[in-house]
């Protein structure tokens, strides 16, 4: 059995089917039996540079959102974001590690600003970082960016080679709660500045909370997937959080078409 092959039934999709005419394969055979799940993919060389995201009331940016209840937003943060706007990667690194914009950063052992290929075509972003993440430093080091690593694996992508990864915010929320709205207001510069480090040709946003940021509108994840939309000028797609494909792998069918959906629009064809 090939590493796809392993990837693919880990994610309960194989086999895979290819229609004529389509390049991107579809999952045929949804759910796999239960025994087909045991096999594990080799562990994955090197990391990707996963960051934090947050869509912020920054006035000066094309693009403006404003699915922030901005009420309880520190008007010092929103000052600080124009300060972001022209650092280089040591210098935001540094002041993500500096940072104490909002209440996170007094619940958690340390900032944790991303991980990849800094000039990736490939952005995934996720919410916010989990305890394992806290503790490592690093985004999506848990059992959810283990299922990560292998929807990346899946569409022949691997962290440390194309593929940056980031959260909405950079502190772990207490007790895993998600991230407020002040605290993604707060936060979201940074994000924003390196999606301008990267510029990436794609974004995947992993989950409501990463896709409501980004958008900068509120609506169900079932009315985003499967639609191509726009970041500043670059292509988003919209899937499924691996921590929810976790607790219902019955839509990690869903989820692969997604992924389907994203190398197609990454090849200009969706
Ligand atoms: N969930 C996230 O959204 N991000 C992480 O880094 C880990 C878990």
């Amino acid at each position: 059995m090939d590493r796809q092959e392993a990837v693919l039934r880990e994610l309960n999709l194989y086999p895979l089917w290819k229609r004529r005419n389509q390049s991107a394969p579809v999952a045929a055979e949804l759910h796999a039996p239960e025994e087909l799940l045991a096999v594990r993919p080799e562990p994955v060389e090197g990391r990707v540079f996963v960051a934090g995201v947050v869509r912020q009331a920054h006035h000066e940016r094309p693009n403006e959102q404003s699915w922030i209840n901005n009420d309880h937003a520190d008007l010092s943060a929103v000052i600080s974001a124009s300060k972001i706007d022209n650092l280089g990667w040591p210098e935001l690194k540094q002041q993500v590690r500096d940072c104490t914009a909002c209440k996170l950063r007094a619940g958690c052992t340390q900032t944790v600003f991303g991980v990849g290929d800094e000039q990736a075509e490939w952005l995934f972003v996720g919410e916010g970082p989990g305890a394992d993440e806290d503790t490592q430093g690093e985004p999506f080091v848990g059992q959810a960016g283990k299922l990560l690593d292998n929807m990346l694996l899946a569409i022949k992508l691997r962290r440390g080679k194309n593929v940056y990864i980031a959260n909405i915010v950079k502190c772990r929320p207490p007790n895993n709660r998600a991230p407020a709205a002040d605290e993604i207001a707060t936060c979201f510069p940074y994000l924003q500045r390196q999606v301008e480090l990267i510029k990436p040709k794609l974004i995947v946003a992993l989950g409501k909370t990463a896709a409501t940021a980004l958008l900068g509108k509120d609506a169900t994840l079932g009315s985003l997937r499967g639609r191509l939309h726009d970041y500043n000028g670059i292509p988003l797609i919209v899937t499924y959080h691996p921590a929810y494909l976790l607790r219902s792998p019955m839509e990690k069918a869903k989820a692969w078409q997604d992924l389907c959906f994203a190398v197609r629009a990454r090849h200009g064809e969706a």
